[in-house]
């Protein structure tokens, strides 16, 4: 559900600034889809789903981690929420929704981090913001003048120290390509490490499956009602569908990811299917999104990187329907069976994913002078950095302590893949 739930919400820029019995350490945070205290307000909004309140003024869309949206009220108010995106593709961002967001106080992601390790930093500032994770890399550009400008802001208010990037989720992929936009010579000065906790650098199949029919790990809630709308108002979803490709860190034509009795969907077929099941107002900002460079060529982000990601917890991959698709979108298939990735994962992402950075990156950013970081950690759900990853992240940007490189011997395809560490 994280990924989904992630896809609900706003964004939010957390910093921390460092606490005087330690280096002082500057860090941006950048929260996935699911930041867990997210606020919004709307007003009189004009709702298309029935008995969904027009106003609102607290909502808690998402709890993180693990992401929940349990009373039913909260369900329907995030739906009245999603029901603004429901916009067509224009490519763009809208100026301004009639809701205004952002996060309380602090992510509980970053919060528990804090609390449980007994971490050096007290003060954790907030400030809000009007972008909108439902929509797309490339509409982003107010967001990233935004962060640039905090990151400025944190470096000169830290006496001129570099500043951590730290994120997980659908964090690293909007942090990649606000460092894209970046020059090399303002990320030189300006940033030490980047952290990008769980990324989806390669997608996952699990939105394919919230688009088609929904998805529901709490088996006494109706969800997967809930995660089907929310993922047909999403537009960055599509940023998260899995990559095709005939790599180890790629879906290949041999992965059947969506399986009907006369049909199977691979990677490859996403078009097909979107057509199969009656999106095809969707296909032309589908393809703008999975055409954008950023995580199309994955160009390196130009900054020394640490890839946590989780592994060795069952993680979903092929999804069996036993009728034909409708082309109705009204209609939600019934989806019977699931089966997990052969590599394992943090849950939500296979951890091939994750390795599309470190296979990607690995030689260019040696040539390019910077550090490139990747390790696994056994049973990490996806974004719950706590315990060991989050310790190695403290020893990194506080002592400079590099972690050990993941030692891996990882195959999506082979019999028992099982990454070491
Ligand atoms: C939402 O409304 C509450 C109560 O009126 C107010 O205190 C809060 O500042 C508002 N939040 C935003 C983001 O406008
Ligand atoms: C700021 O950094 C400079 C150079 O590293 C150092 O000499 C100075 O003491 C620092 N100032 C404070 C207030 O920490
Ligand atoms: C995939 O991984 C296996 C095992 O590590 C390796 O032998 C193989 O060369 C890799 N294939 C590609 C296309 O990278
Ligand atoms: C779909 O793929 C499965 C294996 O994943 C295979 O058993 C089945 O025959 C395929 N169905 C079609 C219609 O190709
Ligand atoms: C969904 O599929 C399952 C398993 O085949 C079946 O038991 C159930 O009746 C189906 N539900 C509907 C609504 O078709
Ligand atoms: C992987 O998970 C299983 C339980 O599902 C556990 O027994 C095993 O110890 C885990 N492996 C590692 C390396 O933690
Ligand atoms: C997240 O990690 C904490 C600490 O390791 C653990 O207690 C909690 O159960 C984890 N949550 C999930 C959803 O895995």
């Amino acid at each position: 559900m994280a990924l989904m739930m992630d896809s609900l919400v706003l964004g939010l820029v957390l910093v921390v600034s460092g606490a005087a019995a330690v280096p002082t350490l500057p860090i941006v945070g950048i929260p996935g889809y699911a930041g867990s205290s997210l606020y919004f307000n709307l007003t009189d909004a004009p709702t298309l789903v029935p008995h969904c309140p027009k106003t609102v003024t607290f909502v808690t869309a998402a709890g993180a981690p693990p992401p929940r949206i349990s009373p039913r009220t909260s369900q329907w108010q995030t739906m009245q929420h999603l029901t603004m995106g429901e916009t067509s593709w224009s490519g763009l961002m809208p100026s301004e929704a009639s809701v205004t967001a952002g996060l309380q106080a602090r992510s509980k992601e970053l919060t528990n981090t804090v609390e449980e390790t007994d971490n050096p930093w007290p003060d954790i500032a907030n400030i809000d913001t009007h972008y909108d994770w439902r929509f797309p890399l490339a509409s982003l550009e107010p967001f990233y003048d935004e962060l640039r400008i905090l990151v400025e802001n944190q470096y000169n208010d830290n006496n001129k120290t570099k500043v951590v990037l730290w994120t997980s989720s659908w964090g690293p992929q909007v942090v990649l390509a606000f460092l894209h936009r970046m020059p090399q010579s303002w990320k030189d000065q300006y940033i030490s490490w980047f952290v990008a906790i769980s990324p989806i650098w390669a997608g996952a199949p699990l939105p394919v499956e919230a688009l088609a029919s929904g998805w529901s790990e709490d088996p006494d809630g109706e969800p997967g009602f809930f995660v089907r709308i929310a993922a047909t108002r999403v537009w960055s979803i599509f940023g998260i569908f899995p990559r095709p490709g005939e790599h180890n860190y790629t879906f290949s034509k041999d992965d059947v990811l969506v399986q009907t009795p006369s049909r199977n969907y691979t990677a490859y077929d996403m078009t097909q299917l979107m057509k199969d099941l009656g999106f095809e107002g969707k296909l032309e900002g589908m393809n703008a999104i999975v055409e954008d460079e950023d995580l199309k060529n994955l160009a390196h982000p130009g900054v020394n990187t640490f890839m946590p990601y989780g592994y060795n917890l069952t993680t979903p991959g092929k999804f069996v329907y036993d009728k034909d698709f409708k082309p109705n979108p009204l209609h939600i298939p019934n989806m019977t069976m699931q089966y997990p990735v052969p590599e394992t994962g943090d849950g939500y992402v296979p951890v091939r994913s994750a390795f599309r950075g470190w296979y990607e990156w690995a030689q260019p950013m040696k040539q390019a002078g910077k550090q490139l970081v990747i390790k696994g950690y056994p049973n990490m759900f996806h974004s719950n950095c706590t315990n060991d990853c989050v310790d190695d992240i403290i020893n990194l940007v506080t002592y400079d302590q590099v972690p050990q490189d993941a030692k891996f011997n990882f195959h999506p395809h082979a019999k028992k893949p099982e990454p070491q560490v």
